[in-house]
């Protein structure tokens, strides 16, 4: 069994990436805590696995960023049908870096890009048409030069001290694999579960 489990989860990430036919495959749902302290959940890409934690990208200023910002305490959980693995982290968010949040903003699509240069992620707005609008009027004005990256937008990275892989079985025997950080002895601890 691989000892970090960090290490477990890219590998199984980069199945779930590799394989399948849905086209948002490696999406991943991330709960904050609202401010009548009930937890929101929402999907996001997962962006990137690093050495110390998952990277995902999002506007600055939505709600899930606050949320992040008012209580860094944060999960993601997968369902990744296709490699038959639920996986389930906690652990605390932190900024990634400018440069970090420059080479995620490189790698979008045009019309991402130019969503959130256009709208203000999680405001209220007045219709369907006025959106449609305002991102057509985005589109023709778009001369297709370089777009940097707004300061509204960044990435954040979940540091994990708590990850769950439940290997399903159509039996329901799943296989439960806990792993918490025991920040004392700075060593990750492994406890099988029952399903
Ligand atoms: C498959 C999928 C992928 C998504 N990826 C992202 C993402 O990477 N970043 C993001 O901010 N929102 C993403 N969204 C939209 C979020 O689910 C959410 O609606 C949005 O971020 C606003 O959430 P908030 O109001 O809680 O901040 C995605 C939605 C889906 C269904």
């Amino acid at each position: 069994m691989v000892n970090d489990p960090l290490e477990k989860f890219q590998h199984i990430w980069i199945q779930a990436q590799q394989s399948g036919l849905n086209r948002y495959r490696n999406s991943v749902c991330i709960s904050t805590i609202d401010q009548h302290g009930f937890p929101n959940a929402r999907f996001v890409d997962l962006k990137a696995v690093s050495d110390v934690g998952c990277i995902f990208c999002s506007d600055l200023s939505s709600t899930k960023a606050i949320e992040i910002q008012n209580h860094p305490k944060v999960s993601l959980t997968a369902w990744w049908e296709h490699v038959a693995y639920q996986i389930r982290i906690q652990g605390i968010c932190q900024r990634i870096s400018d440069q970090q949040a420059d080479d995620f903003w490189q790698q979008r699509p045009r019309d991402a890009q130019l969503t959130s240069l256009t709208f203000d992620q999680s405001q209220g707005i007045t219709s369907v048409d006025l959106l449609e609008s305002r991102f057509l009027h985005a589109k023709k004005q778009d001369d297709q030069q370089y777009l940097p990256r707004p300061d509204t937008w960044g990435g954040f990275e979940l540091i994990p001290t708590k990850i769950e892989f439940l290997a399903f079985k159509d039996t329901r025997l799943h296989i439960r694999h806990q792993y918490i950080w025991n920040e004392h002895h700075q060593i990750w601890e492994v406890q099988l579960l029952q399903p």
